[in-house]
């Protein structure tokens, strides 16, 4: 039996969260405003020809990489490909820009990945703090981004997504979007504010959300091309965070399978939470998707929450939805009487298969 914890017990959240999720979640304004430093450090040699950027990484190391890809898809000129595997696609070339990107420098399928793209004389960037990928990024003589270690990979979300951002300006594959960055990082100081721990529940959302989710089964669904890698950002974090069931979904392919399987068993169905990620820039027949399938909806499953980005540019609603997503998810954890850090299938499996 576990015990919940009082979420308005500063103390005592901090206490039961044994490895500082909640403080990483807090740094995350910190770590995107330490981009320009690490960067700097960077031997960046010039790229020319580059025909696609290819993404390779896992869970926490491979989020940023869909960030990147979403967020740049409106002005990027070159395809962005996130690679989840051991293997490289085959069009990965002397042409291609390759992200290795792993946290620890030990996940199998980024250093097989990061090996094919060798070969293939692609031009690769290591992003880690240390491990073998570091030693072989040394090694091969590739340019290395290392990050500060000692976080779980997913509370290091910033260090992993803002510098593989800053290189892409600072290469001239995107053009310059500090002033996007600069209203993210802002708006992520006053999320955090409104959100941490020290906000009593009664006056902060984050807390309020765990509460509703607590005993239920997230559903989460953002938009193609706008909070898509949100809705993916939440699920894992309440599974990582929360140990959870957690899935996620996106508008509109959802309204085209997904929404029928929503039936039978519907005592199962009932304890369904769907939380809708919604955007301003969301497709004007995606906000009309998302109205109807609500009006249908609303009654079959446990509930139906609506979250709006806030900010102007892409950058600030995206992570400001992320900052929510991470709160929510350890103070669901809280509920649970779970301590949010430790992963420990996730090492065992990573062990076994060592074995
Ligand atoms: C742990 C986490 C995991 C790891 C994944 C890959 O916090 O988020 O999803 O990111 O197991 O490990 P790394 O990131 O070290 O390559």
């Amino acid at each position: 039996m576990t015990v919940s914890i009082d979420l308005n017990n500063v103390d005592e959240l901090r206490r039961f969260d044994t490895t500082g999720i909640l403080a990483a979640i807090d740094s995350l304004p910190s770590q995107c405003a330490a981009a320009g430093e690490l960067v700097a450090k960077v031997n960046l040699p010039e790229y020319t020809d580059i025909s696609n950027i290819v993404i390779t990484g896992l869970g926490g190391s491979a989020i940023g990489g869909d960030m990147l890809r979403a967020y740049t898809s409106g002005v990027i000129e070159v395809p962005i490909v996130v690679n989840r595997g051991y293997d490289m696609p085959n069009f990965v070339n002397s042409k291609s820009l390759v992200f290795a990107v792993s946290y620890s420098g030990n996940t199998e399928e980024t250093l097989s990945a990061y090996d094919q793209a060798h070969r293939r004389g692609a031009a690769v960037i290591g992003v880690t703090s240390g491990g073998r990928l570091k030693e072989l990024v040394l090694e091969d003589g590739y340019p290395l981004l290392e990050v500060p270690g000692g976080m779980f990979p997913r509370a290091a979300n910033g260090y992993l997504f803002m510098p593989c951002l800053t290189i892409l300006q600072k290469i001239g594959l995107l053009p310059d979007l500090s002033g996007e960055a600069a209203e993210m990082i802002y708006l992520l100081k006053d999320m955090c504010w409104k959100l941490g721990p020290e906000r009593a529940e009664a006056e902060n959302p984050a807390k309020q959300l765990a509460r509703k989710l607590y005993g239920k089964i997230p559903v989460i669904w953002g938009a193609t091309g706008t909070t898509e890698v949100v809705a993916q950002r939440w699920k894992a974090q309440i599974n990582e965070n929360a140990k959870s069931p957690c899935y996620w979904n996106v508008f509109p392919e959802l309204n085209h399978n997904e929404i029928v399987g929503l039936e039978v068993p519907a005592e199962f169905v009932k304890k369904i939470h769907i939380i809708v990620l919604q955007d301003g820039a969301d497709h004007a027949q995606v906000q009309k998707r998302m109205a109807i399938t609500k009006e249908v909806f609303q009654d079959k499953v446990d509930g139906f929450t609506e979250i709006k980005a806030h900010g102007n540019g892409l950058l600030a609603r995206i992570y400001n939805l992320i900052c929510t997503g991470d709160f929510t998810s350890a103070y669901l954890a809280a509920l649970y009487g779970v301590d949010p850090g430790p992963i420990k299938v996730i090492d065992y499996l990573k062990e076994a298969l060592q074995k």
